[in-house]
């Protein structure tokens, strides 16, 4: 027997989240559509995922809530699993950074370079960001802050173990040369070369001794593993690599496909294929480095709190509505706007109207006029040929596309095959066949044209939409569903099922407009309580500040986001509603009476610590103050 293609694909392990958002489905959703597409194709495939759970961030949470980090990481896990299961995410493994057999591995790989020499000791002295585990250099900082999120950095200095990148930059640059396929897309490659490689790569950290949540260091225990040694060691270790059993390893490295957000490009394509390299080990083919989704131009991030959970779209309009959309909206290697309406709008059109329309109307008028039974075509017309044609021509453009990882191309082309189907069911009007028995032959000739039709294009929809495609092939009872049968002629017989079931059922753009106006609305009152006591009254906390610094929200229009400084070294965001009454410019340097024991909120996600008095008579004012910043008031 031949041997089977292997093909693995990996997305990056997701640090440990309850707010996982669209953002996170993306690179998980294309990763999925490719896998399913290559084991369609044939390939032995396999599809890693998982989670990325060292770190000092992780371990000040879990003291924060009392408890061990292994135990604050589990719940959080199988969150994740639930919503990859939700998604219909196929992965084959799902490796999580706390498994044994991850840690034995990473413990091997860097006791090898250590052994080879390739590991030295030294002194690490640089600017730490603690949420983003990033060391930055002086010249990375944005205003004294880091460069990602835009938080205080502290100057760390601590011994530290170093991997000499150096050492391997000529042999890689070499490399890259000739493997240009490595770094997708082309303009992250020159990216690459022209900021990190031309410079001059500096040997990199691969140990803290600050940081106890990770993996120890076999030949100094104080020292544990830096996380994103520790992270890219995923991919072969989820792999048995260095262990007793490494024959996924022997199948399946090097890697076809990382698939990765930009901003963590870099990490995989110039650290990950060096630590290859001193391991002696080849190099993944490809690396992919997506854009971004946005909301209002922003990055969706859990920082910003800008998004919804995306179970409640799945609960909304079904997994399939989402991974349609993230995967078919933006354009691939670049940013793309999130927003639901979008999602809706695109749901109605392409996949209500074109797809399911063109599905049911078919099966009705099979059964009506047919008894749902159709046979394979006999006399062929020229506009049938045509339509033949460019339905045999679906399965080459498709997979042009996805080896190119085009997968919004590769859907265009399906949405341009049902829509040629559509614009044939108004060219054959088969309801006007449906009134003459005489021309019944016909009728079945075209409605057969249109079954195949739809048949051939559930196949290519299977990667992207796999429980609409197999609604579909059920619908039509045929088991003529894989690749081998995508060629129009391949099933010669339909009994189609009498009552077709609608894929998607339309939703009124109207009424969520309505509906996601109002949840803002929601968000954004202010509830007064009536009667308190003077206990009551003591226990807000009313402070003098003035304001630095306000901005208009970026999604909603009645809201300021404004920087306080209410004294003490203190300054507070805090998200009001008087956008409307007060332009930012006029804000800033008001002197105005802050609540500062108001719990934190989310309002129109972004967060506010506190509230800034202001009264609404017909006319909104706020209420200033003429004393010193920092005064309470009582
Ligand atoms: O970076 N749009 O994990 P992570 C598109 N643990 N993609 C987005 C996104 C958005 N708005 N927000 C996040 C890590 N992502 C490391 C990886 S791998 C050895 C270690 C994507 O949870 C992001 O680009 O912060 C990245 O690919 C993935 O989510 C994981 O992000
Ligand atoms: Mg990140």
């Amino acid at each position: 027997m031949e041997e089977k293609k292997t093909y693995y694909v990996t997305t990056p392990i997701y640090y440990p989240s309850d707010n996982f958002h669209v953002g996170h489905c993306y690179t998980t959703c294309i990763a999925d559509a490719l896998a399913r597409y290559k084991r369609e194709k044939g390939y032995d495939v396999f599809f890693l995922t998982g989670s990325d759970e060292h770190g000092q961030k992780i371990a000040d949470r879990a003291k924060a809530k009392g408890v061990s980090p292994k135990e604050f990481v589990d719940p959080i896990i199988e969150n994740a699993k639930d919503l990859w299961e939700k998604l219909d995410i196929s992965y084959d493994k799902f490796i999580r950074t706390t498994d044994e057999e991850h840690v034995a591995c990473v413990q091997k790989v860097v006791q090898k370079l250590y052994d080879q020499g390739d590991i030295y000791k030294g002194y690490y002295e640089g600017w730490y960001c603690t949420p983003c585990e990033s060391f930055w250099t002086e010249s990375q900082l944005v205003d004294g802050k880091c460069p990602d999120c835009g938080r205080e950095v502290k100057l760390m200095k601590e011994e530290a173990y170093f991997l000499r990148l150096s050492k391997y930059q000529k042999e890689f640059e070499e490399y890259l040369e000739a493997h240009r396929d490595l770094m997708q897309p082309e303009s992250r490659y020159n990216e690459m070369v022209n900021n990190f490689l031309k410079p001059g790569l500096k040997d990199l950290c691969v140990s803290r001794a600050s940081v106890k949540w990770g993996i120890p260091v076999t030949f100094d225990p104080d020292q544990t593993v830096y996380v994103w040694v520790d992270a890219l060691t995923n991919y072969i270790s989820a792999l048995g690599y260095l262990s007793e059993d490494d024959s996924l390893f022997k199948k399946y490295w090097p890697a076809d496909l990382h698939l990765v957000g930009k901003e963590i490009f870099r990490f995989h394509t110039i650290i990950w294929p060096i630590i290859l390299m001193a391991l002696g080990l080849p190099l993944p083919k490809k690396v992919y480095g997506h854009g971004w989704l946005t909301i209002g131009g922003g990055k969706i991030s859990k920082s910003k709190g800008n998004y919804k959970d995306p179970r409640e779209f799945i609960k909304d309009y079904g997994a399939d509505t989402l991974r349609y959309y993230i995967l078919s909206e933006v354009p691939f290697g670049s940013d793309g706007n999130f927003s639901e309406e979008l999602m809706v709008e695109r749901r109605n059109s392409d996949l209500a109207n074109i797809l399911g329309n063109l599905v049911n109307r078919t099966i009705t008028m099979s059964n009506k006029y047919l008894k749902g039974h159709l046979t394979k075509i006999k006399d062929v017309t020229a506009l049938d040929k045509e339509v033949i044609d460019e339905l045999d021509a679906l399965v080459v453009n498709v997979e042009k596309e996805m080896d190119a990882l085009d997968l919004p191309k590769a859907i265009e082309h399906i949405i341009l095959a049902l829509k040629r189907l559509n614009k044939y069911i108004d060219e054959t009007e088969p309801w006007i066949l449906g009134k003459d028995e005489s021309k019944y032959p016909r009728l079945n000739d075209v409605l057969y044209t249109i079954i195949e039709g739809i048949r051939l294009c559930a196949i290519e929809l299977k990667a992207f939409i796999p429980e609409t495609a197999e609604k579909i092939f059920t619908m039509l009872e045929t088991n003529k569903k894989s690749f081998d049968s995508a060629k129009f002629g391949d099933e010669s017989e339909y009994q189609v099922i009498a009552k077709p079931e609608i894929l998607f059922t339309r939703i009124d753009e109207e009424e969520l407009k309505a509906r996601l106006a109002k949840e803002e609305e929601v968000e954004e009152k202010v509830e007064h309580l009536s009667e308190i006591t003077i206990d009551d009254f003591a226990k807000v906390e009313l402070t003098v500040g003035k304001v630095i610094e306000s901005k208009k929200h970026e999604d909603a229009k009645k809201l300021l986001v404004s920087k306080i400084d209410i004294g003490h070294g203190e300054i507070r965001q805090i998200v009001s509603g008087i956008a409307e009454h007060i332009k930012p410019e006029d804000f800033v340097g008001q002197k105005v009476i802050v609540v500062t024991n108001l719990k934190k909120a989310k309002i129109r996600g972004v967060e506010s610590e506190g509230m800034i008095l202001a009264g609404e008579d017909d006319k909104l004012g706020i209420v200033t103050a003429d004393l010193e910043i920092g005064t309470r008031i009582h």
